[in-house]
């Protein structure tokens, strides 16, 4: 078995491959690690034919839509899972084959009503079922300690004691640990009595997660992410640092147009030099007869860099191939003390 861990932060996701056949399984992908399950795909001579889900994660972004896209594999969630765009819904008892290996599954409810880990022959993806020194919170959407008990102290604690514990997060650098260690050490599994243990996951008092509503919208719908919509219009322009915007609208004539895309009160307050203004919400609609000159050479900016980024993309899509984004936004062009112009 090829067998990989990849962490992102505290978020852990895993390559798991057929050394014979070479079909692998990619477990919990991080929207981030992208380009690295093609990489070690690429290295290990892996063909992606499945990504899973343990649950639905409410804290991070799940690549495996993006991922089933990219790579055609099947996507592969419990059967409770709302996600839409599930190909294959998995229940108790279930197995994955791939290649010749046998993934079995779990159905673990507690941390979410969909979650499930999955056993492998001398090992167990425990999901946020069962974490390193810790379990899975029960306190999100669909959460449940009563189901967790069940979970852990009527199922999955009652396999081997030998098996490898590879769980979905880990906040303190750890790899893996033995269910036996879990077992014998993990303190929330020492409260061995239902209403102990239910007791002991009321009372935790933690902050919800930075991007919950992001992330289930997105988890749950298949729907982008915000910094995903500016990644991918990114990637489809190119950017002029603010010192060569500067030297170029200071000679005459200006060798390029300026385009400021905030709204109107901040374009009344101050602008860069010369710069034009069509407010991001209208550029669709005057574009045509603010910028009549397709092949014209213009420079986007908004605030921040990142709806300049959108609009730039905009303009592209629309044939003006030579719009650019100003690498850094109004709020640094100021900051650096270059020369603006009010009203
Ligand atoms: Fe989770």
């Amino acid at each position: 078995m090829i067998f990989e861990q990849i962490r992102s932060g505290a978020c852990l996701s895993y390559v798991i491959g057929c050394e014979d056949t070479r079909a692998a399984l990619v477990v919990d992908p991080e929207i981030n690690q992208l380009d690295r399950y093609h990489a070690l795909a690429a290295r290990d001579g892996l063909r992606i034919r499945y990504v899973l889900d343990t649950h639905t994660h409410a804290d991070h972004f799940s690549a495996s839509r993006e991922l089933a896209r990219q790579t055609g594999a099947a996507i592969i969630m419990h059967r409770l899972s709302s996600a839409p765009y599930v190909d294959i819904r998995v229940d108790d008892g279930e197995s994955l084959i791939v290649g010749k290996l046998r993934v079995g599954v779990l159905y673990t409810p507690g941390h979410t009503d969909d979650a499930m880990c999955l056993v492998l022959a001398d090992r167990l993806l425990t999901g946020d079922t069962l974490l390193i020194g810790g379990t899975g919170r029960t306190d999100l959407p669909s959460g449940d300690p009563e189901k967790l008990y069940d979970s852990l102290f009527n199922k999955l604690l009652h396999l081997d004691p030998a098996l490898l514990v590879y769980p979905a997060h880990d906040y303190k650098d750890r790899d893996h640990s033995t269910l036996g260690e879990e077992i014998a050490h993990n303190l929330r599994l020492q409260k061995t009595r239902r209403e102990e243990f239910v007791a002991q996951m009321r009372a935790l008092d933690l902050a919800m997660p930075t991007h919950l509503t992001e992330a289930l919208r997105t988890n749950r719908s298949g729907g982008k992410t915000v910094s995903q919509l500016i990644a991918e219009a990114a990637s489809k322009v190119s950017f002029m640092s603010m010192s060569e915007v500067r030297q170029r609208i200071e000679r005459t004539p200006p060798e390029l147009a300026l385009l400021d895309v905030r709204e109107r009160d901040a374009y009344l307050a101050g602008h860069i030099p010369g710069a034009l203004h069509i407010p991001r919400g209208q550029l669709e609609l005057r574009v045509n007869e603010m910028l009549p000159d397709p092949t014209q050479r213009i420079v986007l900016y908004c605030e921040y860099g990142k709806i300049s980024t959108l609009a730039a993309a905009t303009l592209h899509d629309l044939g003006y191939g030579r719009a650019v984004a100003l690498d850094g936004g109004y709020q640094a062009w100021r900051e650096a003390a270059y020369p603006i112009e009010p009203g």
